[in-house]
């Protein structure tokens, strides 16, 4: 069960087969953002069992949008400058705060659409996810980009908060259409143990096991991940279904793909 991004990338676009890349005519108007040409989706999961963007490197076009798809946990994206990693880039990409709590059937994004083709440095301002290595580059001019500017981020004390939402269009998708797995749910911790902090995705598939009822009704925070896992599956391979986002678009033609 594929969910395509039909109110996107619009179903006359999409006539034969929708693909992960197409193309119109004109410009849409995105996020505040006129957009021409190619509108890749370039989806990037942020958060999840662990701090980080994945991928955390992305190469994009003018015209393309990167789908943030927020996971596990309350992340940001925010821009810095290159040489102030965990400050916010004054006029920059900011997200807001998105979080994703167990049991979630939605995913929140953030859909920034790519205007110029300059390289820019992402980090997450919550709490000391930044000073963590959670840091991406969108269009590295070469591979060291990243880990000077993880190197960099490790290296301040603490995050400043980003303001305004600003560049892109806070919005949601459908959990099957997500690019991601949502960490097992946690359990409550028992009062006065610490939180529970090892990583249940190296466990034997013992959490599976025992032969509980369907949780639909019953225990949905337990089953959440379980009915995830395959409902999920096949939505990572085709482009991230949009079908909730409140992005709109005016009418379209579609154009041979140029360089696919
Ligand atoms: C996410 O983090 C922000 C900033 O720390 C906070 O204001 C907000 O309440 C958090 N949201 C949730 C759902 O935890």
């Amino acid at each position: 069960m594929l969910f395509f991004a039909s109110s996107i990338l619009l179903a006359a676009v999409a006539s034969a087969r929708p693909s992960r890349i197409l193309y119109r005519d004109g410009p849409i108007e995105v996020g505040g953002f006129k957009v021409q040409a190619a509108n890749r989706i370039i989806p990037v999961v942020v958060g999840g069992p662990q701090d980080t963007f994945v991928p955390n490197t992305v190469k994009a076009s003018v015209g393309d949008i990167i789908q943030f798809q927020f996971s596990n946990g309350n992340h940001t994206v925010t821009q810095s400058a290159k040489d102030a990693p965990c400050k916010p880039l004054e006029g920059g990409i900011h997200s807001g705060h998105i979080p994703f709590e167990d049991g979630q059937t939605t995913v929140g994004t953030f859909n920034m659409p790519v205007t110029n083709a300059d390289v820019m440095f992402l980090y997450c301002a919550t709490g000391p996810h930044c000073q963590e290595g959670q840091v991406m580059v969108v269009n590295p001019t070469d591979d060291q980009q990243i880990v000077d500017y993880a190197k960099g981020s490790q290296s301040t004390t603490e995050s400043v908060d980003g303001t305004t939402v600003n560049g892109g269009t806070v919005a949601s998708i459908p959990l099957e259409a997500a690019a991601f797995v949502p960490a097992p749910a946690e359990e409550e911790p028992p009062a006065g143990a610490p939180p529970a902090a090892d990583p249940p995705a190296a466990d034997p598939p013992a959490a599976e096991a025992p032969a509980a009822p369907p949780a639909e009704s019953s225990a949905a925070s337990s089953a959440a991940p379980a009915d995830a896992t395959s409902a999920a599956a096949p939505a990572a391979t085709s482009i991230p279904g949009t079908t909730t986002t409140t992005i709109t678009v005016p009418a379209a033609t579609a154009t041979p793909a140029a360089a696919a």
